[in-house]
């Protein structure tokens, strides 16, 4: 597949309703997803827990695209096996989870899946420099992880340094965090082109009734592509 730098909306199942995750991707997908962006918390690289490579293996199935796992744990290696036999078509490491982020995106890679790295708010562009030929993609994120909801960062100025160090390589730049319409603009003109929401996507509506799903999808898509 060609490489895309169109807007693509990435809805976190963080915010979905954990009893249902399989209906929840599908509903999601229905409404117009391109990937779905999956959360794994330990409670020790961030204060939260959420689920392991078992639920990612679960809710496979249930997505057609993208499974975009954000792994928010320390240490990485020992769980990459398991989310590449997961299905896991792109696996995101922090830079802060460890002291060698080179030798896991590269195994990220030998398993047979897309790697991501992912940089905390707190964390300089200039942390990706010497990884930029080891990743397909960049997460800049917009809150300290752990939870869904925050309030977001302005991160501009990175992901306008991270779109340059970039330049012509086949690396998305993916923003997660306090993604809504009103935010959305800023990240996109700035260089990004995954765009992660959780509560923004999620919000009014249900498995059941599916179609503000849409109507948010939409909202994030047409105020992001209107800043091109
Ligand atoms: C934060 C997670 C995000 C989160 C985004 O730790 O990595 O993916 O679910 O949620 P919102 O869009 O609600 O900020
Ligand atoms: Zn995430």
């Amino acid at each position: 597949m060609p490489f895309d730098r169109s807007i693509k909306i990435a809805p976190s199942i963080l915010a979905a309703d954990f009893a249902n995750f399989g209906a929840e991707c599908r509903a999601v997908e229905a409404e117009g997803a391109d990937w779905i962006h999956v959360d794994v918390m330990d409670g020790h690289f961030v204060p939260n827990i959420t689920f392991g490579p078992s639920t990612a293996k679960a809710i496979r199935p249930h997505i057609k695209g993208i499974m975009d796992v954000h792994l928010m744990i320390a240490p990485v290696d020992p769980y990459i096996d398991a989310f590449a036999d997961a299905g896991t078509d792109i696996l995101t490491a922090h830079v802060e989870a460890g002291p060698h982020i080179h030798r896991t995106l590269q195994a990220i890679r030998g398993a047979g899946m897309k790697a991501g790295l992912a940089l905390n708010p707190g964390t300089p562009a200039d942390a990706a420099a010497e990884l930029m030929d080891a990743v397909d993609l960049i997460c800049v994120m917009t809150v300290n992880p752990g939870f869904g909801g925050q309030k977001f960062i302005d991160m501009t100025a990175k992901i306008r340094r991270l779109r340059g160090m970039i330049g012509d390589r086949p690396v998305h730049i993916e923003i997660d965090g306090g993604v809504d319409p009103r935010t959305a603009p800023l990240v996109a003109a700035a260089g990004a082109d995954v765009l992660v929401a959780g509560s923004a996507v999620f919000k009014g509506g249900s498995v059941e009734d599916p179609a503000p799903y849409g109507m948010n999808i939409r909202a994030i898509r047409n105020a992001a592509e209107g800043a091109l």
